[in-house]
């Protein structure tokens, strides 16, 4: 495992294929400031750059995973200063990696720190998890994505309820209701979001891409759009090594190795 410490507000490490980006603003429960935010961008940017990374954890401390935007650095903007700034804009390049993404969540994931988990790919949830988009009781609306992203995963009425009373969702609640794709004691979450990337990252890195791209395709499409999208991706699979190499370790009985090219 390699670490990186030239960033103020998070850390970084590797270990084989698997990067990890940990949110540290411990005092103010990983508030997204300005500077975490670009520092996170830039890290997360870095890691999908790099062929030898095939997939990216990002996580907090077990008591935050991320509070919010940061509240105090927004509290006296104008809307012309949020609007000339394009405030919230630059999640878009997170949203843009192409590399899978999981949020290993701890604690609390409230407003922006919510929005932050669910645009990555997978979020795995410690049963401490709190879910929630308060910003209506600060006046404001969720900017990163709250009003789309939590709508598609949880449904219209559940959603609603969320961001019109700043309700906060537990992780059991979060898991039934499709927000996250498992629960995980607290002191086993980064072991396991570990686990759960390292298979992903043994997987081919262009097919784990195509299918990352796939996926998502369907909240831009419509059906039958959608589905000749997954047919015509699926055809492009076999100009891989790595289909060689896959459908041959099936037949031959074997482990596939893939060649992530
Ligand atoms: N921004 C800035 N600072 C924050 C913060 C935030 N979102 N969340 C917590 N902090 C700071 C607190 O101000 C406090 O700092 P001080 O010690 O200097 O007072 C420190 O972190 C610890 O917080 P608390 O003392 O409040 O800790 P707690 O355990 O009592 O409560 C909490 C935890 C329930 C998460 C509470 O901190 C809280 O409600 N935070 C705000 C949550 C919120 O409203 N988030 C939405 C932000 S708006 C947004 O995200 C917009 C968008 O859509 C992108």
């Amino acid at each position: 495992s390699t670490e990186n410490s030239s960033y103020e507000t998070i850390l970084t490490s590797t270990n084989g294929r698997v990067a990890t980006i940990t949110l540290s603003r411990p005092k103010a429960l990983n508030a997204l400031n300005l500077q975490l935010t670009a520092e996170l961008l830039e890290a997360v940017e870095a890691f999908d750059a790099d062929p030898e990374i095939g997939a990216i954890v990002i996580t907090g401390s077990e008591k935050a995973f991320a509070a919010g935007a940061d509240i105090k650095e927004m509290a006296t903007h104008s809307f012309a200063d949020v609007y000339a700034a394009d405030l919230f804009g630059a999640w878009d390049r997170l949203a843009a990696v192409r590399t899978p993404v999981i949020s290993a969540v701890a604690g609390h994931a409230l407003g922006g720190g919510c929005e932050l988990a669910m645009i990555a790919d997978i979020i795995i949830a410690a049963d401490n998890a709190k879910f929630g988009q308060p910003e209506i009781k600060l006046g404001v609306i969720p900017g990163m994505g709250g009003s789309q992203r939590l709508t598609r995963a949880i449904g219209k009425s559940k959603a609603m309820e969320m961001v019109l009373t700043g309700r906060v969702m537990g992780a059991d609640e979060a898991e039934r209701s499709g927000l996250v794709a498992r629960v995980v004691p607290v002191a086993s979450l980064q072991s396991e979001a570990a686990e759960l990337a390292a298979t992903i990252a043994g997987m081919s890195k262009p097919i784990a891409m195509i299918a990352k791209e796939s996926v998502n395709r369907s909240y831009e499409s419509s059906l039958s759009e959608g589905l000749l999208y997954e047919r015509r991706m699926n055809h492009a699979c076999f100009a891989t090594e790595d289909q060689k190499e896959g459908m041959a370790a099936f037949v031959e009985k074997r482990q596939a190795t893939f060649t992530h090219r």
